[in-house]
């Protein structure tokens, strides 16, 4: 079992694992990470093929400073900016990759833009500043499926293809960092994540060049891909559900359910339900339902990052 608890010795022995190439799960504030050397294209590789990921998909390189996401990626105005409000912390920030940028280009999927994020976990930051390089981490799951937001998931998915997984314990936030491009002429959100979409227009606001507000990816169901997926099938905006459903519940459920649930916040924190999300949704799956009907989720602050990754769940596969 490569479960290990976190102490000063497991963070050293993982830092010197990923520097030699090997396959390292970490905790992060968001999810469990799949942590390899970025600079190290065969290291790079291995993530794919443990994931089985279908097709290059960038990564994040993970780093623990400011001053070394300087070294990668060109910052402008704006990305320093946002750095400055949100890092360390759950923002990805998509930047022109440095000219002379030692990340390799398999981890960039050749992409002229670097995707970076500077993580507030302190196991992840202790190991990252341990490591020294760039980390490319994806979520610790099999491609397509549920999120890994406890170190026993990531074994679940993952256990035979890492060399080790630190164990820091459930992570806080629970859905992924808010992907935010911007290379672009104005910030583009690419992906609703643990910061929000308020959050980030408070901080731009008055920014020149920035006055619109952010502008989101158009996210009609058709366009969704498959992703998040558990076993079971998916149902939305649930207002009742079927024998044999099982139910994942948002606040006082207002009709008769026989069956298993798991309710994400009964006092509709949103916040908590981020955090209970993947792992309600693995243990739904566990219950054996073909299908889970979900409770309608409000979409102001983190109910956009829920929502989507609820769509996503649900897309056809
Ligand atoms: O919270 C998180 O972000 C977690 C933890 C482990 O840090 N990581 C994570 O990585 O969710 P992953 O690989 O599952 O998602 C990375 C997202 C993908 O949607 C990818 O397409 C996007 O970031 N991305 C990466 N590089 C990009 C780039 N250069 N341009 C546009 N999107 C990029
Ligand atoms: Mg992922």
């Amino acid at each position: 079992m490569p479960i290990v608890p976190v102490s000063p010795e497991s963070i050293a022995r993982a830092a010197r694992l990923l520097r030699e190439g090997q396959l390292v799960a970490f905790p992060t504030e968001t999810v469990y990470g799949l942590g390899a050397d970025a600079t190290n294209g065969i290291a790079v590789a291995r993530i794919y093929e443990a994931k089985g990921r279908p097709h290059f998909n960038p990564l994040i390189a993970h780093v623990a400073s400011v001053a070394q996401a300087e070294e990668i990626g060109r910052m402008g105005a704006v990305a320093r900016r946002l750095a400055h409000a949100f890092w360390p912390g759950p923002l990805t920030l998509v930047v022109e990759r440095q000219r002379e940028c030692p990340v390799s280009e398999l981890a960039t999927a050749g992409l002229d833009t670097i995707a970076i994020r500077v993580p507030s976990h302190r196991v992840a930051h202790v190991l990252l500043a341990a490591v020294g390089r760039p980390v490319a981490a994806p979520s610790a799951n099999r491609s397509g499926r549920v999120s890994a937001t406890q170190a026993a998931h990531v074994d679940a998915d993952l256990g035979a293809a890492v060399a080790m997984i630190l164990d820091g314990g459930p992570t806080q936030h629970g859905v992924e960092s808010t992907v935010l491009d911007v290379s672009g002429a104005w910030p583009t959100i690419l992906r609703p994540g643990a910061v929000t979409r308020e959050d980030l227009a408070e901080v731009l606001a008055g920014m020149p060049g920035t006055a619109a507000p952010v502008v989101g990816r158009p996210t009609s169901p058709g366009q969704l891909e498959s992703h998040y997926a558990p076993a079971a099938r998916v149902r939305l905006g649930a207002t009742d559900t079927r024998p044999g459903e099982a139910l994942l519940a948002f606040g006082p459920v207002p009709f008769v359910h026989r069956g298993p649930v798991v309710n994400l916040s009964v006092t509709t924190d949103l916040r908590a339900a981020a955090a209970n999300l993947f792992a309600a949704l693995r243990e739904l799956d566990r219950s054996g339902a073909a299908v889970i009907a979900v409770m309608p989720i409000p979409q102001n602050g983190l109910g956009e990052a829920i929502n989507d990754r609820l769509a996503r769940s649900a897309a056809p596969r």
